[in-house]
């Protein structure tokens, strides 16, 4: 059975820099056999999570919108790519709506203490690319924790980041080819299950 591979895109521009590269990736995933997804989240109405702790009681969220759709979505797949644009420092608000509302999930988990996924042994493995627009100290690091403790929530072990910064203009990171090529090539990488996944995401960095 094919490998199947969630590309989730959360910058508001359609065809921006992380949603360019996303796409890119998911093609490298596709020619290396997967089944491939992409879903934008600015094509979806998901609101942001209100904290009514409903979850603690059901494990499910109680706000009737697409998150639903996502969150199967995301359990079902073998494979996530999430991509963000840096907005001050972190995910954009797209991408923190869409985290905050697997709170459902962890409550499932760790308040309920039910299985997520009810095949336990599935490899699944998850990578984010991050574009931003300038270059500066630290500017991954809030990423880096926030996908950490996400990923972790899915039960996805957490295999890669792909940071590019100095990209700014809409589009810009067609314009650079290696970076392209390095999406293509980790969405390639990322299907394959021979080798077990890294003890620590590994960092391909452009700058
Ligand atoms: C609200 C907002 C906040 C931003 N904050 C940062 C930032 O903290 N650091 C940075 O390097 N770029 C920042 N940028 C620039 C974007 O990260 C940059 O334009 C990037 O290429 C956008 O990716 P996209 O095309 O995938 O949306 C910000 C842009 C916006 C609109």
């Amino acid at each position: 059975m094919s490998v199947k591979v969630l590309g989730i895109s959360t910058s508001p521009r359609l065809k921006g820099n992380s949603d360019l590269l996303l796409r890119e990736a998911l093609t490298g995933a596709e020619s290396a056999g997967a089944l491939v997804e992409y879903i934008r989240l600015c094509d979806l109405s998901i609101s942001p999570c209100v904290e009514c702790n409903y979850c603690y009681e059901t494990g499910e969220c109680r706000i009737e919108d697409d998150y639903k759709i996502v969150s199967a979505k995301m359990l079902e797949a073998d494979r996530l790519i999430f991509a963000t644009p840096i907005f001050f420092m972190t995910v954009c608000a797209q991408a923190k709506m869409l985290i905050d509302r697997c709170q459902c999930l962890w409550a499932r988990k760790y308040v309920l203490k039910r299985p997520l996924i009810t095949d336990g042994s599935r490899d699944r493995r998850a990578m984010v690319i991050a574009v931003g627009g300038t270059k500066s100290e630290k500017m991954f690091e809030n990423i880096k924790l926030t996908m950490k403790y996400y990923f972790d929530v899915l039960d996805m072990q957490y295999v890669a980041n792909l940071f590019v910064n100095k990209i700014d203009s809409c589009g810009e990171v067609k314009e650079h080819p290696l970076v392209m090529k390095e999406a293509y090539r980790l969405g390639c990488e990322l299907v394959s299950s021979a080798t077990p996944p890294p003890k620590k995401p590994v960092d391909v960095e452009f700058t």
